[in-house]
Formats: structure tokens, C-alpha cells, sequence
């Protein structure tokens, strides 16, 4: 029985499977429609989220089957105290694949330890957020053609930002990515996600500033600064309009940059982008449930 927890837990060869599988289903949405039929997936949310929640149980739903779950940790056990190893258990019971999110980093892995079903980590605290990561690969490879030799720039709130730590980690198999990290001194990409690029001798460097990098992006993944992980509020107010990608920077860049941003976007990204045919983050929410159907047909063993 297989998890995902890590993007890494994939690799490069199944990813590029996952994502065959991801095209097909846009292509030929019918084909799929009766797959999971008579399967459950259990969506166990502690931490609030729209877009995840709903992309997952869009996804089960698109292939025929149901959903359980909940959707804050008041309305589970949890809030009588009920350990995560616990409930997982008492759900093997109902589901048949269970996606958990949780305020705590390493929380879907202690469930996988004692799940009989698949489970997917559906964010972990300031961690990993493996699933979101692979709708962004998906996005990039389908509309870029490529996850090679190109230069991305992740600017935002590098600290705590999940999906960031988990994209870096998934591009780094692949080869001729150059990273630029463009954040506040305050939300630098954390010392052990710079280590590994030091270690495998991977190109990146940090800036402040968008303007002086915007020029020479291929892609720019723009993210929120997360005021739920942050200590105090005046550090929150103080940094929360860092960056602001307006239509006056979008003229900076080239023809055919991509934007992404994981949603949801705060102030980080100008209403006015929106129009803007480089600016793909619904397109990317799309290719999010495409990805999700993909991999819970894999994780069940149905995909062929
Ligand atoms: C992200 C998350 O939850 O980490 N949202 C999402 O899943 N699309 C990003 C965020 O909350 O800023």
C-alpha cells in the first residue's frame, strides 16, 4: 500500500505517468466518470481550507465515487481528544483512501503508520503539501511542455509557505532549474531547503526585490504570507504587503512568463493581472483536480 506524504515519494518516471494519466482525464473525462464507483475517499481536515478540501472531493466525486469527512477539528473527536492514530484507524474502517490536513508537521505521517488505507497528505503544518505541488508541476508541464531548463522565481513568504518547501524539493530532480528566492531577510527560504540545493549543486540565489529579477523569469510562483504561522501580529502587518505583482511589473516581464500562485491570494497579486493571459492560477485550480483524480486512481491501483 502506497502514501503520499513528499512529492519525492514519486518518481520523476511516475510523475510523468501520474501526469499522463492527469492529461487523459481533461481529454476524455467520460472514460473516467464510473471508475471509483462504490468507493469512498474520507477527507479529514483539521486546518481550515477551501480549495484543497473541495478539489479532492471534486475529484472523488468526478470518478463515481463519495466522500465522508470533516471539514475543522471541532466538529471531529479530535476536539475530545482523540489522537490522530486513533482516528485514522477508526476511518480505515469506513474509507477506502483518506487525504488529511493537519496545523501539525508530521501529522499524515504518524496516520500513515497506522492507516490500512492510502493516505495523502493534504498539507502538514509550514511543511510539505505534496498534492498541491503536483498540480503545479502539472500546470507548468502542460502549458510550458517542459519541468527543465527554466528559470522560476518563488517570491513571497518563503518561511512558511508549504507549497513552496514542496516544489522546491520536486523541482530539484529535474535538471537546469535555477531558482530565485525573492523574499524579505524575515521569510528567507528556511537553512535545510538551502542546504540540499547546495548539496546537489543546484543554481539559486536570493533577492528582495521583484523588480530586479521580474525580467528574467520564466515562471513566477507568487505566494500569501501566512499570518496563521506567524508569532505576532505586528511582524504580519509589517511584511504582509511585501510584494504586490501589479500590471506595471506584469509589463517587465517577458511574453510569455507564466504566474502561478497556489490560492488564496491576499493583496501579493493585483486584481488587474487577472486578465493578463500569463496569469494561470484558476487555470492551475482546474489542473488541480485533474491531478487529484490521477492520483487517487493510482494510489487504489485502478489506473489502468
Ligand atoms: C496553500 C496552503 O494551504 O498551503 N493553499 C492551498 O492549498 N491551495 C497556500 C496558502 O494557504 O497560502
Amino acid at each position: 500500500m502506497r502514501h503520499l506524504m513528499n512529492p519525492l515519494d514519486f518518481s520523476v518516471e511516475e510523475l510523468d505517468r501520474l501526469f499522463d494519466l492527469a492529461n487523459d482525464i481533461e481529454k476524455h473525462p467520460e472514460n473516467y466518470a464510473h471508475k471509483c464507483d462504490g468507493r469512498k475517499l474520507a477527507t479529514l481536515f483539521y486546518e481550515p481550507s477551501t480549495r484543497t478540501r473541495l478539489s479532492f472531493e471534486t475529484a472523488m466525486l468526478n470518478l463515481g465515487g463519495n466522500v465522508i469527512g470533516f471539514a475543522d477539528a471541532t466538529s471531529s473527536s479530535a476536539a475530545k481528544g482523540e489522537s490522530v492514530a486513533d482516528t485514522i484507524r477508526v476511518i480505515s474502517c469506513f474509507a477506502d483512501i483518506a487525504a488529511m490536513r493537519h496545523p501539525k508537521e508530521g501529522a499524515a505521517m504518524v496516520a500513515s503508520q497506522f492507516s490500512s488505507i492510502p493516505v495523502i497528505n493534504a498539507g502538514d503544518g509550514g511543511h510539505q503539501h505534496p498534492t498541491q505541488t503536483l498540480t503545479d508541476l502539472l500546470t507548468i508541464r502542460s502549458l510550458k511542455g517542459r519541468l527543465d531548463h527554466f528559470t522560476i522565481g518563488l517570491c513571497g513568504d518563503l518561511k512558511f509557505g508549504r507549497t513552496v518547501h514542496s516544489l522546491i524539493n520536486a523541482l530539484s530532480r529535474y535538471p537546469e532549474v535555477h531558482f530565485i528566492f525573492i523574499s524579505p531577510e524575515e521569510l528567507r527560504v528556511p537553512d535545510y531547503i538551502i542546504d540540499m540545493l547546495k548539496e546537489k549543486q543546484i543554481s539559486y540565489e536570493e533577492v528582495i526585490k521583484l523588480e530586479d529579477r521580474i525580467a528574467d523569469l520564466d515562471l513566477l510562483y507568487m505566494t500569501r504570507v501566512q499570518r496563521e504561522r506567524f508569532f505576532n501580529e505586528e511582524d504580519y502587518v509589517r511584511l504582509k504587503d511585501f510584494y504586490i505583482l501589479d500590471a506595471a511589473k506584469m509589463g517587465m516581464a517577458k511574453p510569455d512568463m507564466l504566474v502561478l500562485h497556489p490560492l488564496p491570494r491576499v493583496n501579493e497579486i493585483s486584481v488587474d493581472v487577472d486578465a493578463d493571459p500569463r496569469a494561470v492560477y484558476f487555470k492551475q485550480v482546474q489542473y488541480g483536480v485533474y491531478v487529484r483524480m490521477a492520483l487517487i486512481l493510482t494510489l487504489l491501483g485502478l489506473e489502468e
